[in-house]
C-alpha cells in the first residue's frame, strides 16, 4: 500500500472531523444559538491554508502520474484542479460572510448558514468521490515504480518543522483532532 494514499485518507478523516464540528456550529447558529465564533474562524482559516499546502499537492502528484497512465478505456473523469478551485471559491464566500458577522454587520442567519453548508457539503462530496473513484483508480493504474516515485517525492517535500508550526497555529483545531 502506497504511503501517500494512507496519508491522504488520514487527512480526509481529520478534515471530516473539522467539517462535522463546522456543521454543529452552523446548526447552532441556524437555531438562533450563539456559535463558537473563535472555533468557526479557526476552522475556516485552517481550510484556507492547510489543504492547499499539504493535501492538494499530494493529490496533484498522483493526478499527474494518472495522466501518464490514461488510455481511452480509463480516461480521467474528474478534473481535480477545477474541484479544488471550486472548494476554495465556496470557502471564500462563506469566509466573507463570517467576517461580516464578526464585524457586527447584520446578515440573515440563513444566508450565512447556507454558504457554510454549500462549502462543507461540497467538501464532503469531493472527498467521497476521491475515496470511491480517484484513489481506487490510482491504485489500479499507477505502477509500483510510479508509487515509489510518488512516495519518495511526497516524503522529500515534507517539512516537519513547518507542519509543527501549522499545528501550533491552530490550537482549537488541534484539540478537536487529538
Ligand atoms: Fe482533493
Ligand atoms: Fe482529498
Amino acid at each position: 500500500m502506497a504511503q501517500t494514499l494512507d496519508l491522504l485518507r488520514q487527512e480526509h478523516r481529520e478534515m471530516r472531523v473539522l467539517l462535522d464540528a463546522l456543521e454543529q456550529q452552523l446548526d447552532l447558529f441556524e437555531q438562533a444559538g450563539e456559535p463558537d465564533f473563535e472555533l468557526l474562524s479557526e476552522i475556516v482559516d485552517y481550510f484556507r491554508g492547510v489543504p492547499d499546502l499539504y493535501h492538494h499537492p499530494k493529490e496533484d502528484l498522483i493526478y499527474y502520474y494518472m495522466s501518464l497512465r490514461v488510455t481511452e478505456e480509463n480516461e480521467l473523469r474528474v478534473d481535480l484542479h477545477a474541484e479544488h478551485d471550486r472548494g476554495s471559491d465556496l470557502l471564500n464566500i462563506f469566509a466573507r460572510h463570517l467576517m461580516r458577522v464578526l464585524l457586527g454587520v447584520e446578515l440573515p442567519r440563513d444566508l450565512v448558514v447556507k454558504t457554510g453548508r454549500a462549502f462543507l457539503e461540497n467538501e464532503k462530496r469531493h472527498m467521497d468521490a476521491e475515496e470511491k473513484s480517484f484513489f481506487p483508480a490510482a491504485q489500479q493504474f499507477l505502477t509500483q515504480e510510479d508509487w515509489s516515485q510518488v512516495d519518495e517525492r511526497v516524503m522529500r517535500r515534507r517539512d516537519p518543522r513547518l507542519e509543527e508550526q501549522a499545528q501550533h497555529r491552530f490550537r482549537l483545531v488541534r484539540a478537536l483532532l487529538n
